[in-house]
């Protein structure tokens, strides 16, 4: 191999794309089962596509200068969706994610400072040694082992999540909050036909019956974290500085009262689920990739057998490893789509839109756009090589989205994919089971439609 090029290109297997716009009923059957399937081949052809459908009028923005427009320059006349708020809540509604205006606004200052770089730095080795303790216990061997890498990078990502931001106290719960949020992606954070007709919200949705169960578990174990950190703050203990306690401790600048109740508990599954869910379908699909790809993992193996997480320089010696997983990232975005609402009229790429018009943007899309990326469907991680990465557009490739409501955990998904990485890939040969091609399903990340299983053996020199 040289530099730049694999033997063989890699175009991994993506849903059939629609033929056209579809008709209202095949619209609401794939809005529930599988939204990526909706896009048609004029969506990675054109640069924005505007008209009517059941959401009322839409606009699919595509091109760099409309997503910078949206997102950055005009964000103040963008809010989060209705859809969205009724999707991911009522458990989510008072979080970060989904506020808007001054509540978020206070909100994300309060948080801001859990993810500076400086603080960044203070989390790394923590990282990999939880990374270590996941991959012992794999005990690999030379034979090799059967894992479900789905529910493998879920448990390694909620560990770290645990660790770095809950001071390791929703320990244990790895396997519980896995199955209930399974229950959740799967049955209650779906695109319901209701929601999408804008029925009222008593109107009972199957999917929510169906994960209440999972939103009570949620909401048990939510609370048993907070009674358990306010008896500590309480009794005069030195808190941990994690986000529990930004959150239970933060103070308004006038020196009002914090956070709500409500607002805790919201912000607490919030970063549960953005914070480890993403990052580990994003590791998920690197490993994927990988197994099919076995010159770039040779090129991964060498960089993670140099690697020290001890040396404050440690991610200059990881450009492959980035690289890689950007790319994975490109292909397979964990959070495929974002819709906007417009507050006013405005004009996008010369089209005039009206208040209340629904805006998408969609990574998925953007990712692989024709216009965009020379040969958009092929595993080809020197784009983001150091010499080639400045010739991306900022606003051509957005996975952790841009602007004011940016992902305020993108820096340390990174740090944190890039640590694991280099931890399995130090330890494990890793090895496809069969032919068969994984396809992505949309089920508000982007997961694997069937099981994901990879062989990892254990590497000689380990
Ligand atoms: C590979 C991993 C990740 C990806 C691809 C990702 C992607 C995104 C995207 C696209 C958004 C914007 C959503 C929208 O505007 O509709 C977002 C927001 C957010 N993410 Fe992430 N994320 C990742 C990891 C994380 C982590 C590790 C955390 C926390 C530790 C996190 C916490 C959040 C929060 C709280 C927001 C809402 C921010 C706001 O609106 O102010 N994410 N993420």
């Amino acid at each position: 191999m040289d530099a730049t090029t694999a033997d063989t290109v890699f175009r991994p297997a993506v849903p059939r794309r629609a033929g056209g716009p579809l008709p209202l009923l095949p619209f609401l059957w794939i809005s529930w089962r599988d939204p990526i399937r909706m896009w048609s081949e004029r969506h990675f052809t054109e640069p924005q596509l505007h008209g009517d459908s059941a959401l009322g009028e839409i606009i699919v923005v595509s091109h760099p200068a409309g997503v910078r427009h949206v997102l950055t320059e005009n964000a103040a006349n963008y809010v989060k969706g209705d859809l969205q708020r009724r999707v991911l809540g009522p458990m989510l509604a008072e979080g970060l994610l989904l506020t808007e205006g001054d509540t978020w606004r206070r909100a994300r200052r309060i948080l801001a400072p859990l993810f500076t770089p400086a603080k960044m730095a203070t989390l790394n080795a923590r990282m990999a040694e939880v990374c270590h303790a996941r991959v012992a216990a794999w005990s690999l061997s030379a034979h090799g082992r059967v894992l479900d890498i789905d529910s493998e990078m879920s448990g390694l990502t909620f560990d770290i999540l645990s660790a770095t931001m809950f001071s390791d106290e929703l320990g244990g719960e790895a396997r519980g909050f896995e199955r209930a949020l399974n229950q959740f992606l799967a049955n209650g954070a779906r695109i319901d036909p209701l929601d999408v007709l804008g029925a009222p919200d008593w109107a009972p949705r199957l999917g929510r019956l169906a994960s209440a169960r999972s939103a009570r578990f949620f909401e048990r174990r939510v609370t048993r974290l907070v009674e358990a950190r306010r008896r500590r703050i309480e009794a005069g203990d030195a808190p941990p500085d994690d986000l529990l306690s930004a959150l239970l401790m933060a103070r308004d600048d006038n020196g009002g009262p914090g956070l709500s109740d409500e607002e805790v508990a919201a912000n607490i599954l919030t970063f549960i689920l953005a914070g480890h869910e993403t990052t580990a379908r994003a590791l998920g699909w690197t490993l994927y990739l990988l197994s099919r790809q076995p010159e770039y993992l040779a090129r991964l193996r060498a960089e993670a057998d140099a690697f020290d997480v001890f040396d404050p320089k440690w991610a200059d010696g990881l450009p492959w490893t980035r690289a890689v997983l950007e790319e994975t990232m490109r292909l397979f975005p964990p959070a495929p789509t974002m819709a906007r609402k417009a507050l006013a009229g405005d004009e996008i790429g010369g089209q005039a839109i009206k208040a209340g018009a629904t805006v998408i943007i969609s990574p998925w899309v953007l990712q692989r756009h024709t216009l965009l990326w020379d040969d958009p469907d092929a595993f080809r991680p020197e784009r983001f090589l150091p010499e080639n990465r400045k010739s991306i557009d900022r606003y051509a490739y957005i996975p952790f989205s841009a602007g004011p409501r940016v992902c305020i955990g993108a820096a340390f998904a990174m740090q944190e994919a890039m640590i694991a990485l280099a931890g399995i890939l130090r330890a494990a040969q890793i090895e496809p089971l069969t032919a068969v091609e994984h396809r992505p399903v949309h089920q508000i990340t982007l997961r694997s439609r069937d099981t994901m299983r990879l062989r990892l053996r254990a590497r000689r020199s380990a």
